[in-house]
C-alpha cells in the first residue's frame, strides 16, 4: 500500500502514524499526484480522501490516478463540493468560503466531471451536509 501526499509535513505525519501502528505493508511517498507518480506495479485499487478537490487540476490529477491503476481497478474518492441543488445552494456562496479556508478546495475543482472523463460507472453512493460531503466510486475501464 502506498500513500501519497504533497506536503512534506503530512508526509511525516502518516510515517509516523505507520511506524505506530506497525503497518509493514505501508510505504508513503512525498509525490505530486497531478504528475506521474512511479508505483513499482500497477495498482488495484485507490482512495482518495479530500485530495483531488484540493489541487490545482482535477482533471490531472485524476487522468494519474487511472494511470496508477490497472485496467479494472477501482477508485474511492471522498470530497466536497457547493451544495448541488435545492434550496441550500442559496448558501453557497458561504459554502466555497468555508471549504477553501478549511479544506484548502480549489474553487474551480469540478471533482466528479474529472473522474467521469477518465473512469466508467462512476456513482455518488453517500452523501452528507445536503450533498456537499460526497463518497463516489468507480472503475477504470478495462
Ligand atoms: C485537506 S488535506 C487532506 C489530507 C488527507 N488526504 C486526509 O484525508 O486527511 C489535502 C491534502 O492534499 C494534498 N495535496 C494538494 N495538492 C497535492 C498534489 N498536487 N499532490 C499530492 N498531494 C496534494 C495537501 O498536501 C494536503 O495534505
Amino acid at each position: 500500500m502506498v500513500g501519497v501526499d504533497y506536503s512534506p509535513k503530512m508526509v511525516a505525519k502518516a510515517r509516523e502514524r505507520v511506524e505506530d501502528r506497525g503497518w509493514a505493508n505501508v510505504d508513503v511517498v512525498r509525490a505530486d499526484a497531478t504528475r506521474p507518480v512511479v508505483t513499482p506495479e500497477s495498482v488495484d485499487a485507490a482512495v482518495a480522501t479530500l485530495a483531488i478537490s484540493a489541487m490545482p487540476d482535477a482533471r490531472e490529477a485524476s487522468a494519474r490516478l487511472a494511470d496508477a491503476l490497472r485496467p479494472g481497478g477501482r477508485v474511492g474518492v471522498y470530497d466536497v463540493r457547493p451544495v448541488p441543488n435545492g434550496p441550500w445552494r442559496v448558501c453557497n456562496p458561504v459554502v466555497r468560503l468555508g471549504f477553501r479556508y478549511l479544506a484548502n478546495r480549489n474553487p474551480g475543482a469540478d471533482v466528479l466531471g474529472a473522474l467521469a472523463g477518465d473512469f466508467t460507472g462512476l456513482a455518488v453512493v453517500e452523501t452528507h451536509l445536503t450533498g456537499t460531503n460526497f463518497v463516489a466510486t468507480a472503475r477504470k475501464p478495462a
